[in-house]
């Protein structure tokens, strides 16, 4: 990719600032849009292989106005309020490429970002804020990207920037597909870590283990619904492999009930069982964790 970007991240967290650091040092014009007022520049430093630090100019309305790119990462249940003030300020051709765990929060809000090209991805690149300058990249990973609509199609360059920036990306124009195998995952791992406050490898413990089994289980009858082809061994297996790669990482679920914020479980679980309602799909399982999550939700929020 010879062009510049020119880049704001929506949301720059552990995630987003991980990228506002890679897409800058790829010669991209990056600027940062937090939801607090903070000074017009902000520094970051990436604490990876090499210490690097970068300085980007934050909550700059012309250059929101002006991005080709409004990369969002902020968590699934906070994009439709970090997002609908900010559409005014935006071009009609700004793309908006949303990078967030769970299903549900774009079809939210399509309606009123529908005339933008749109895109979604999702990442298995770790990161890890350890202060409000500094960002670590806690694990080398693999990023799938592809069209939300059909302007979103014309847009696939965007492969080309993120995978020269943070390698690598792959375009996978059926990215719903991704994304509900990522689901499928998360349905298995998250509420599960969280309610027994375990590392991924808990799980693999036979009386956890046999609810992973469950999960899965239910998981692949709405999968084949929503014609997504994966048989529930191919699933299992899947999920034991996540589980044996990943057993001393805490999950993402684990961590926010332990630091006692809101989880994404309206976005994951919550996503899963609507669509297993329409379908007329039981889902006991499921429901039993979202109803343990919410609980907990409550009990700190
Ligand atoms: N971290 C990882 O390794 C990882 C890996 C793969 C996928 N993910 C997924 O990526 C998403 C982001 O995760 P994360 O770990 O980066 O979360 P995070 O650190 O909490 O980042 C979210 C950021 O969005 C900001 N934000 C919230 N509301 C906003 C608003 N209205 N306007 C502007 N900024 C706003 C938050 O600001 P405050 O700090 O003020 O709350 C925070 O800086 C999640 O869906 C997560 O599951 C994370």
């Amino acid at each position: 990719m010879d062009l510049p970007v020119n880049i704001t991240i929506l949301g720059p967290g552990a995630v987003g600032s991980l990228w506002a650091c890679y897409l800058q040092k790829a010669g991209h014009n990056v600027s940062l849009w937090t939801r607090n007022s903070i000074p017009s520049e902000l520094p970051l430093s990436l604490s990876a292989k090499e210490n690097s630090s970068y300085a980007f100019s934050c909550n700059n309305k012309e250059s929101l106005s002006q991005c080709d790119l409004l990369f969002i990462t902020v968590k699934a249940w906070q994009v439709e309020s970090a997002l609908l003030p900010l559409l005014p300020l935006l071009s009609k051709d700004t793309i908006l490429l949303f990078m967030h765990n769970g299903m549900g929060a774009i079809d939210a809000i399509k309606d009123q970002i529908s005339h933008h090209p749109i895109l979604q991805a999702t990442t298995t690149h770790g990161a890890l804020k350890e202060s409000s300058h500094k960002v670590k990249h806690t694990g080398m990973g693999h990023t799938v990207i592809g069209p939300f609509n059909s302007l979103g199609n014309q847009c696939q360059f965007i492969q080309e920037v993120l995978t020269h920036s943070l390698p690598s990306t792959e375009w996978n124009p059926e990215i719903k597909v991704a994304l509900w195998k990522k689901l499928a995952i998360n349905c298995a791992i998250n509420p599960l870590t969280a309610i027994h406050r375990c590392q991924n490898g808990g799980l693999s413990q036979s009386d956890i283990h046999q609810d992973v089994v469950q999960v899965c289980c239910e998981v692949q009858q709405v999968l084949q619904q929503e014609e997504v082809i994966l048989s529930q061994s191919e699933l299992l297996l899947t999920v034991n492999q996540v589980i044996s790669a990943t057993a001393e990482n805490y999950s993402s679920m684990n961590r926010d009930c332990f630091y006692q914020r809101k989880t994404e479980i309206d976005f994951i679980t919550g996503f899963l069982l609507q669509k297993a309602k329409q379908h007329g799909i039981s889902a006991s399982t499921n429901q039993t964790l979202y109803n343990q999550i919410k609980q907990l939700e409550e009990n700190f929020l």
